[in-house]
């Protein structure tokens, strides 16, 4: 042999040592990136429901809760104590119930060693009670903002938003539900008693390292934390007994990055009867729905006596790329809940095929319109920043707002203070599922969609309400921006924030 040919074989074989080498690690993270549980869950623990907020009504009607944040421990797995953070308790927090044209108020108080805030996802309300990052609440600390419920009855969450933190805070357990009554939803024949035959579904993914929650990203992971199984309302494994034939889902996805396609395990259909912002105008029937991180869904699902059925997360149908959809967790699937029924079940009344009231929100007299581009750097190409004002829209205004995903990741967006009506999806009209009231939408890859929103707040130039992705480590990480609202004819005023410090 030649002394170029023995080289020539040498270098050969190193580089398909190498490349088996490469090979082999990508297999191995490809392989281990899914996680399934979905036909293999025992379903062993009774569902939690989180026990509704004592209020106090005040002399001039105004409806106040408490509610401590503080650190705590769990013990999800028998004999395993886990460290947490709760509202009131160890883990999650109470449901708030307020009906609207209430006045409420809210003691926030702060017993961790750490600031952070409670922000009212999807409530109409001035900007210095939302409880974003410019309201952060200081270590024994007590915030209590104040407002009127002025809009339709709905499935409505509080959790923290401090910048650069909000995923952890989060992640730890601060999360929890805020129903919204009306005249309306009260006489609707809706499943409607709280944790008998209505119940809150907060859904989280979870991963354990021994005794504590291991929040780590996985090396591929563009999206943000990925847990390798489910809980709702802090249960893993959970079952819920029913003695009603129909029982109503309120589903939030308070996960900090994934998104459910929800379902049954015998594909059995259900009424979609509301989504983020309250009730549809009328049910759809469907067999999936899916929630990207914020989003809510109200659906009612029939029981036959003695059967099970459990509600399960299928994968990803969003057109994610090869890469994405096993990295960002599109290959999932998750048995989320076992539904129990009893021998005999009470009789429930069909569902209304009337529900909300129409409202016409179609951007015809929208005043301007936006335009966002979605990318993991930022928001229109910058990263937030506490005292820069993106946006200055004006009281009493309808705007169309134009959100394209120009990354190669997904992504949401979220919008504080207002519910949006979802005009064009692609420039095609919306599936039913995405026609009501949204205060978060998902956009994956090469998606555009229009929004019209309406501005009815108090104009406050000086407090900004915040857009952002709800992947919580995207927001984090500045996919996040400001807007304020204005008198007509004035500009943007200047950000305060006493002690607010950014991290990321
Ligand atoms: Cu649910 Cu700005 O957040
Ligand atoms: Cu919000
Ligand atoms: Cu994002």
């Amino acid at each position: 042999m030649s002394r170029l040919k023995r080289v020539l074989i040498v270098l050969g074989s190193a580089v398909a040592v190498f490349v088996a080498a490469v090979g082999g690690l990508f297999l191995w993270l490809y392989t281990d990136a899914k996680a399934s549980t979905a036909g293999s869950t025992e379903f062993t623990n009774e569902l939690a429901i989180p026990p509704l907020a004592k209020s106090v009504v005040r002399a001039d009607g105004t409806r106040v809760f408490d509610l401590t944040m503080r650190a705590g421990e769990k013990e999800f797995r028998p004999g395993k104590r886990t460290p947490t953070w709760g509202f009131d308790g160890a883990h999650l927090g109470p449901t708030l119930r307020a009906e609207r044209g209430e006045k409420v108020a809210v003691r926030v108080a702060n017993e961790l060693d750490e600031a952070s805030t409670v922000h009212w996802h999807g409530m109409h309300l001035p900007a210095r009670m939302d409880g974003g990052p410019h309201q952060m609440v200081a270590p024994g600390a007590t915030w209590t903002p104040n407002w009127t419920v002025d809009q339709p009855a709905a499935t409505l969450w509080y959790h923290p938003h401090p910048h650069g933190a909000t995923e952890k805070h989060v992640q730890r357990g601060l999360a929890g539900m805020f129903l919204l009554d009306d005249a309306r939803s009260k006489t609707l024949a809706l499943p409607g008693r709280y944790g008998v035959d209505d119940l809150p579904v907060v859904v989280q993914d979870v991963r354990f390292d021994g005794a504590a929650f291991d929040h780590g990203h996985g090396l591929m992971a563009s999206v943000g934390f990925l847990g390798d199984r489910t809980m709702v309302n802090g249960t893993l494994a959970p079952y819920k007994e029913t003695a009603d034939e129909r029982v109503r889902l309120r589903l939030l996805n308070a996960s900090t990055a994934r998104v459910y396609t929800f379902g049954f395990d015998d594909d059995r259909r259900f009424a979609l009867v509301g989504t983020d912002g309250g009730l549809l105008e009328r049910p759809a029937e469907l067999n999936r729905t899916r929630l990207s991180p914020g989003e809510r869904a109200e659906i009612v699902v029939t029981m036959r006596p003695g059967e099970r059925t459990v509600l399960r997360s299928y994968p990803l149908d969003a057109g994610l790329d090869f890469w994405n959809q096993r990295f960002s967790g599109g290959d999932d699937s998750f048995d989320v809940l076992q539904l129990r029924a009893a021998k005999t079940l009470r009789p429930s009344p069909g569902v209304p095929a009337r529900l909300g009231l129409p409202e016409v929100l179609d951007g015809k007299d929208a005043v301007r319109g936006r335009h966002f581009d979605l990318r993991r750097s930022g928001i229109n190409g910058r990263p937030m920043e506490m005292d820069r004002i993106d946006e200055t829209v004006t009281r009493g205004t309808t705007e169309t707002w134009t959100v394209r995903n120009v990354d190669g990741m997904p992504h949401n967006f979220h919008v504080h203070d207002v519910q949006f009506r979802i005009l064009a999806v692609n420039g095609e009209q919306p599936p039913p599922a995405l026609r009501g009231a949204k205060d978060t939408v998902f956009v994956p890859s090469g998606t555009t969609v229009r929004l019209a929103m309406r501005f009815d707040g108090p104009a406050d130039p000086d407090t900004p309400y915040m857009y952002h992705c709800h992947l919580l480590s995207h927001e984090d990480d500045g996919m996040m921006g400001q807007f304020v609202v204005v008198e007509k004819g004035r500009g943007p005023g200047k950000v305060r924030t006493p002690g607010v410090h950014a991290g990321h």
